[in-house]
């Protein structure tokens, strides 16, 4: 199959539209990541996401709606629902609510909850208007992969595979949806993202966070999976104390081939041709990180040493994508 890459249009809605409509799979931008939609209704087309990705099928999928007509066709709205949707929506989270029966299990992963998300992106609500219908969909990235955060990245992984990509440039968050269960008398974190906690917490009261990297019960299914990995082992240097000497010691033991991602201010300390920059800040970093993994492969290079940073706001995002990278390498 040729994959081609279509630059935003109403020609190139409709073309995209009528793909979803005849049970095709299309990648789309969002303000976080890719994804790569079907029609939540449509449990064949849902089935062929599955395929592309390399995804195991218990892993649900995250709908996306361009108003709140079709939140209310999808789910059973609360009093914590209808404080996201008047203040966080659209934008950069995922609220996890009872599912109505429209809503295939083969897209919830057999669950009676239902992830819902209007991404803050005007060519994903384009897309989704165009279809008239909620678009269901992961990453789009081939299963295990760093999330991609260009169309280009889509290519990489899934050229071949699927008809189109919609490129809507670079992502702006970079980072995937925060996703917040709202279906407990007391809201919990599932994944830290795109949306820090504490501006979540400001309106809704309390969240409940489980230290899910830790946990032996996945709260969500996704978590049971490895996840962003580039194909170098990474690790992750802990926040605190000696970090700067910890960098440097993996560095100068791990070989030529080692790549250093750390912040701008800790970069100029370091120094040399195999330092790449985060940014100025956590949020920054949360938005370069998965572009910098993949890179890093691109680049050749076999180990990886990441610096950590606090966990707090966008910092919360970037540890736990980090410690999933390193698969708990952590110095
Ligand atoms: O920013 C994002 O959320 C991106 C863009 C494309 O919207 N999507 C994304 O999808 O990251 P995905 O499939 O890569 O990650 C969704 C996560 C998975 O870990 C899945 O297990 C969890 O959300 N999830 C989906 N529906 C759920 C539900 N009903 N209950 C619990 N977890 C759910
Ligand atoms: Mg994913």
């Amino acid at each position: 199959m040729k994959t081609e890459i279509l630059q935003p249009s109403p020609a190139a809605y409709e073309h995209c539209a009528k793909l979803i409509r005849s049970g095709e799979i299309v990648a789309f931008p969002t303000e976080t990541v890719y994804g790569l939609g079907a029609s939540a209704y449509d449990e064949e087309a849902v089935g062929k996401i599955y395929a592309a990705k390399g995804r195991p099928s218990d892993n649900p999928l995250i709908v996306h709606v361009c108003d709140e007509k079709q939140i209310d066709e999808v789910a059973f709205i609360n009093d914590f629902a209808r404080v996201v949707m008047a203040r966080f929506m659209p934008g950069p989270m995922t609220m996890i609510l009872p599912k109505k029966d429209i809503v295939p299990y083969r897209v919830s992963g057999g669950l009676e909850t239902v992830g819902i998300r209007m991404p803050d992106n005007d060519v994903a609500l384009s897309f989704i208007r165009f279809c008239g219908v909620p678009i269901c969909a992961p990453s789009a990235n081939v299963s295990g992969r760093p999330s991609p955060t260009t169309a280009k990245h889509v290519f990489d992984d899934l050229a071949g595979k699927i008809p189109a990509i919609l490129d809507g440039g670079a992502c702006r968050v970079g980072v995937e949806s925060t996703i917040i269960d709202l279906t407990r008398p007391v809201p919990r974190l599932l994944r830290a993202g795109g949306m820090p906690l504490e501006t979540l917490e400001a309106k809704l009261g309390k969240i409940e966070v489980v230290d899910t990297l830790n946990s032996k019960v996945a709260l969500c299914p996704g978590m049971k999976y490895k996840h962003y990995s580039p194909k170098a082992e990474v690790y992750l240097v802990a926040a605190g104390g000696d970090q700067e000497e910890r960098i440097r010691r993996k560095y100068n033991e791990s070989g030529n081939k080692t790549a250093v991602i750390c912040l701008d201010d800790m970069a100029a300390k370091i120094g040399g041709p195999d330092v790449l920059r985060a940014g100025k800040d956590s949020e920054e970093y949360a938005h370069n990180l998965f572009a910098l993994l993949r890179r890093c492969d691109e680049l050749g290079y076999d180990t990886v040493v990441a610096q950590g940073v606090t966990e707090e706001g966008y910092g919360r995002s970037v540890v736990n994508r980090l410690t999933k990278a390193s698969g708990g390498k952590i110095i």
